[in-house]
């Protein structure tokens, strides 16, 4: 962990926001216009390489800050997909750091279906993919975009109610990202409690929004309570 955190003290784009945990926020705008950000995460297991969670557009500059952290792509183990909707930066991705070596990539059934060219080693539907770096994470996938973290909130947002180090349901639950039967509000409830109830965490990075450094659980417990109507 040394080397790498004193490797990335001079990363601008890339920021360690749990031990082993690096963020990579890049500007996203929503129907070409707000800017809601999205991010990709690489976590650095105990066997020295990174599992890398979802995928952006990379600029020089986060290419650069990429390449530095993972040896240019050598310490990546798999690549895997998280969000059904975010799926636009994976050939890019791919091209980079999966063509020709061994990086694994697994997503869901919509980034199979959407790129046959990727040589997929999975989908995370399957239970058993999650769990094949249980020794270092723990990973659950509930559907697309679920929490959002509201970091300095504009102006408009803080008309609707949005206060700094909020953590909210995210709106692409009132669209794509549930399903659409009677049960799904209850289930999605219910996943959240049990995850509240199994995980004991301080930190929260949402793909859309902010990051929250300290007292994220306690806030996500406040969420709960807030949309018990679910
Ligand atoms: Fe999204």
């Amino acid at each position: 962990m040394t080397n790498t955190t004193t490797t990335t003290n001079t990363f601008t784009k890339i920021k360690e926001i749990a031990p082993g945990c690096f963020r990579l926020r890049v500007p996203f705008h929503f129907l070409g216009l707000i800017d809601v950000g999205t991010h990709m995460t690489f976590l650095k297991l105990s066997s020295g390489k990174f599992l890398t969670l979802s995928t952006v557009d990379l600029d020089p500059e986060a290419k650069a800050e990429v390449d530095t952290l993972t040896q240019n792509g050598s310490l990546i183990e798999a690549v895997v997909a998280t969000n059904p909707f975010h799926t636009l930066a994976f050939e890019a991705f791919y091209a980079a750091y999966g063509k020709g070596k061994d990086v694994k990539f697994y997503g869901t059934p919509r980034h199979l279906r959407k790129y046959p060219g990727i040589p997929w080693a999975g989908s995370v539907e399957d239970e058993k993919i999650l769990k094949l770096w249980e020794k270092d994470v723990d990973l659950r996938i509930p559907l697309d975009d679920a929490f959002k973290v509201s970091e300095n909130p504009g102006f408009v947002s803080q008309l609707f109610g949005a206060r700094h180090n909020e953590i909210s349901f995210h709106a692409s639950l009132l669209g794509p990202a549930i399903n659409k039967t009677p049960t799904a509000p209850r289930e999605f409830h219910d996943w959240v409690l049990q995850l509240v109830k199994d995980w004991d965490f301080e930190n929260m990075g949402t793909c859309h929004g902010g990051v929250m450094i300290g007292g994220a659980k306690a806030e996500l417990v406040k969420c709960l309570e807030k949309n018990k109507r679910l």
